[in-house]
């Protein structure tokens, strides 16, 4: 890719994609500049990835790339926007991280008509296992689609979806890695309480996980049928899925997802309704 590419806001998120852009060659660090807010994270971010790291010249930063990737928090973002909106030109793409902040929302504050995309990366991009959602606005060509989409390859899986399912998407995989984490360490627990060391029950714990993923991926079989190659009749599989379900545990993560859907919903609203005034 030969695109110059300007991160606004290099914090967690827009710096492991600027690490993974890099790592995967999507990117020279020659074409890509950041920014943030302070010269102390500034100072950071330069040395570690080697590029040219603004602390707050958010206009300086946007006025000579051709893909500007807004990484502040949603509530930032829209003064970010309104400080580079002048520098913004119609040959640029918008990629958007903010949870909640609605293409037309970005597309008012910005007052020009770009290519914008709106994508939900989640925390493991760090290690590039990242799961990201992208939706866009018709602006978009298949051209822009696949720059965008290779950018977030870089750092994992990336999948287009239709912009009113971003709100399911941040309940699923945005967060998703939380709820992952909490099943992980109650694991160990269970360990720990049976007897095991807490380096091996931690080891062992995670690489369960890991490679119970990575089997679901490979053989494409439902996870029903291979949680059911698990179990023996009569035998220990049988005896902890009784006591998951007797817990709930499919309910309460269904219901955790049906919740924070919600959630993001309201939060887009009140994000909006801020905005109007
Ligand atoms: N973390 C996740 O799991 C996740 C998942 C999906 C989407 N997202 C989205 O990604 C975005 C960033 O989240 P994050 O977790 O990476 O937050 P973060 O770590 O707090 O990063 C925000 C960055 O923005 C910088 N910043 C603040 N004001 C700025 C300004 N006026 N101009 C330029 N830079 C400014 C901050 O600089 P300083 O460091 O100098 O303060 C910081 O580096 C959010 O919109 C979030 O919704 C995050």
């Amino acid at each position: 890719m030969d695109q110059r590419i300007a991160v606004l806001g290099a914090g967690n998120m827009g710096a492991a994609l600027i690490g993974g852009m890099l790592k995967g060659g999507v990117a020279a660090p020659g074409q890509v500049v950041a920014t943030v807010r302070s010269e102390e994270r500034a100072r950071a971010v330069s040395e570690k990835f080697g590029i040219l790291t603004l602390a707050g010249e958010n206009r300086r930063a946007v006025e000579n790339a051709d893909v500007v990737i807004l990484s502040v928090k949603p509530g930032t973002l829209p003064k970010v926007l309104a400080e580079v909106r002048e520098a913004l030109h119609d040959r640029q793409v918008l990629v958007s991280l903010a949870a909640a902040v609605p293409i037309a929302l970005i597309e008012q504050v910005a007052g020009k008509h770009l290519p914008i995309f709106r994508a939900m990366p989640n925390i493991p991009v760090v290690v590039e296992e990242g799961a990201t959602a992208i939706a866009c606005n018709p602006r978009c060509s298949v051209e822009h689609r696949q720059m965008v989409r290779s950018i977030f390859e870089a750092v994992g899986v990336a999948v287009f979806v239709d912009e009113e399912l971003m709100h399911a998407v941040t309940a699923l995989s945005g967060s998703g890695p939380a709820y992952v984490y909490m099943v992980i360490e109650a694991m160990i627990a269970g360990g720990l309480k049976m007897g095991l060391s807490r380096e091996i029950a931690t080891r062992l714990a995670e690489q369960t996980v890991l490679g119970a993923a990575k089997l679901v991926r490979e053989t494409e079989l439902h996870p029903a049928v291979l949680r059911d190659q698990v179990i023996t009749p009569g035998g220990v599989t049988i005896s902890a899925i009784h006591e998951l379900e007797r817990h709930g545990l499919r309910a309460m993560l269904i219901s955790a997802i049906e919740t924070a859907t919600r959630h993001s919903e309201d939060r887009m609203r009140a994000l909006l309704e801020k905005n109007r005034t």
